[in-house]
């Protein structure tokens, strides 16, 4: 770790308050420096229309989200600000918020594994003698199968990684699902061969696809079998990252109040409470799948606004993740949580399939995505690295989430910075904003009626005063 790095400090007080420029000088302060490219490029969205023309097809324009910092995190003993690229207010916030919680403690300590991707090949049989032909005549060529595969990715194998194994497996028709009754086709025999790459630092579905074609016509040949698709698999469980945090109870107790001295062993029951009400809310979602997809969308949120930000396909990670919080056979949270033994703790774990990259795909087109990377440094860098931060965000979300819920609800937070995008909705100019926020949160009406109502009080106050300055500067006058 460089010297500047291990004496960063990701904790900056009223960052939330600043404008823009003294944003950056505050990072600046903590070793952080954007160049000027990747600034302009954060005022334009990331992307010039000419390169987003080389991305897609039938491009019209573009289309931006924010790019938002989120701050306090400590990861693996090393202070971090997280990019994150997202259009839902309070994310960035209670992530920012849980992380500075976790300070108390050792804040995030997390771990990956190494890159390995499973890449599949479909092949249909016409019976069981051929099935069973097949498995016998494959395991006997395996070492092989394996030397063609990794002809097929020399480049990978140059940097260390490759082709590690193959495995083959029948695929059973799938009674449970009633929904495909009348549509599947259960006589058919099925299997797959599976190849396990170990992509290093790429997400992998190029390289992948490409083996997979490649093998699968050589499989074809040798075997003189009928194969069908050849493609990666998303589902990438052999390549989960996880993120433990202790979150110390007295640090969930609710806001000391200012006129009151702090009350250490009040707050200790409230903490303590309130961890065995944030343990609740896990459980529920253990047992039940319509709470687990609400759960582990909270995880999502923030992983998905790093994933965003650093340039990866969320689409992948997303898909994994749902498919293995269902690899039981019931579809589950994600993460973990329970009062530690001696009650001073909530302990709160996650894994997850965490396939992302840090070389290919569109990473270095997009310009944002520099920024991103200038933020991270050298947790940028390494697949695995990004993949333990992304795994802290989404865990730092989820607790996020469920202190909020088991506490006075997500609604009051939320809504107090969803108002801000309510009246921007409404016509609100930048300098009507901020007091129109607080006169609505101190009301408790959080919403577009009583916001186009105090808009409207606003304005009839500011056309009055004018004229009434008027009209007593005229009485004076008058005498
Ligand atoms: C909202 O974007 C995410 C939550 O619904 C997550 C959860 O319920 O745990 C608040």
């Amino acid at each position: 770790m460089s010297e500047e790095r291990s004496k960063r400090s990701s904790r900056v007080p009223g960052f939330y308050t600043q404008g823009r420029e003294q944003r950056f000088r505050a990072l600046g302060a903590e070793g952080i420096h954007f160049t000027k490219e990747e600034k302009l490029a954060l005022d334009e969205g990331g992307l010039t229309l000419k390169r987003a023309e080389n991305m897609i097809e039938n491009v019209l324009g573009l289309y931006s989200l924010p790019f938002g910092v989120a701050l306090n995190f400590r990861i693996d003993h090393e202070d971090l600000f997280i990019p994150l690229v997202v259009e839902e207010p309070s994310i960035v916030a209670a992530c920012s918020n849980i992380a500075k919680l976790s300070r108390a403690g050792d804040g995030f300590i997390t771990s990956s594994e190494a890159s390995v991707m499973k890449g599949q090949i479909q092949i249909l049989f016409n019976d069981a003698f051929g099935l069973n032909t097949f498995k016998q005549a494959f395991e006997n060529a395996k070492p092989s199968l394996l030397e063609s595969a990794n002809r097929l990715c020399p480049g990978l194998v140059s940097r260390g990684g490759g082709v590690l194994a193959l495995r083959f497996r029948t695929l059973p028709p799938n009674a449970r699902s009633k929904y495909h009754q009348g549509w599947s086709s259960p006589d058919t025999i099925m299997g797959v061969v599976e190849l396990h790459v170990d992509c290093i630092d790429a997400m992998g579905a190029n390289i992948i696809n490409s083996v997979c074609e490649g093998m699968r016509f050589e499989l074809q040949q040798r075997f003189n079998i009928q194969t069908h698709i050849a493609i990666l698999s998303n589902l990438a469980d052999l390549r989960c990252a996880e993120a433990r945090v202790e979150i110390p109870l007295h640090a969930l107790a609710g806001k000391e109040s200012k006129d009151s001295t702090p009350d250490e062993s009040q707050r200790y029951v409230e903490g303590l409470q309130q961890g065995h009400r944030i343990v609740s809310a896990y459980e529920m979602a253990l047992r039940d799948p319509y709470r687990a997809c609400t759960h582990n969308k909270g995880i999502m949120n923030g992983i998905d606004g790093v994933a965003v930000a650093t340039g990866n396909d969320w689409r992948s990670i997303e898909a994994a993740a749902h498919a293995y919080a269902a690899l039981s056979g019931q579809y589950t949270t994600l993460s973990r949580f329970r009062v530690s033994r001696d009650e001073q703790n909530l302990e709160c774990e996650l894994r997850m399939p965490m396939a992302v990259g840090t070389v290919g795909g569109s990473i270095l087109v997009h310009e944002g995505v520099r920024a991103a990377r200038a933020l991270l440094g050298a947790r940028a860098e390494k697949a695995g690295e990004l993949a333990r931060v992304m795994v802290a965000v989404g865990l730092a979300q989820n607790i996020g989430a469920l202190h909020a819920l088991a506490g006075e609800g997500i609604q009051r937070g939320h809504m107090s910075l969803h108002i801000r995008q309510v009246l921007l909705e409404i016509g609100a100019a930048s300098h009507e904003i901020s007091t129109l926020k607080e006169q609505l949160i101190a009301t408790g009406e959080l919403n577009r009626q009583a916001a186009r109502a105090a808009l409207k009080a606003l304005r009839n106050k500011d056309c009055k005063e004018p004229k009434d300055k008027l009209v007593m500067s005229k009485l004076k006058r008058e005498g």
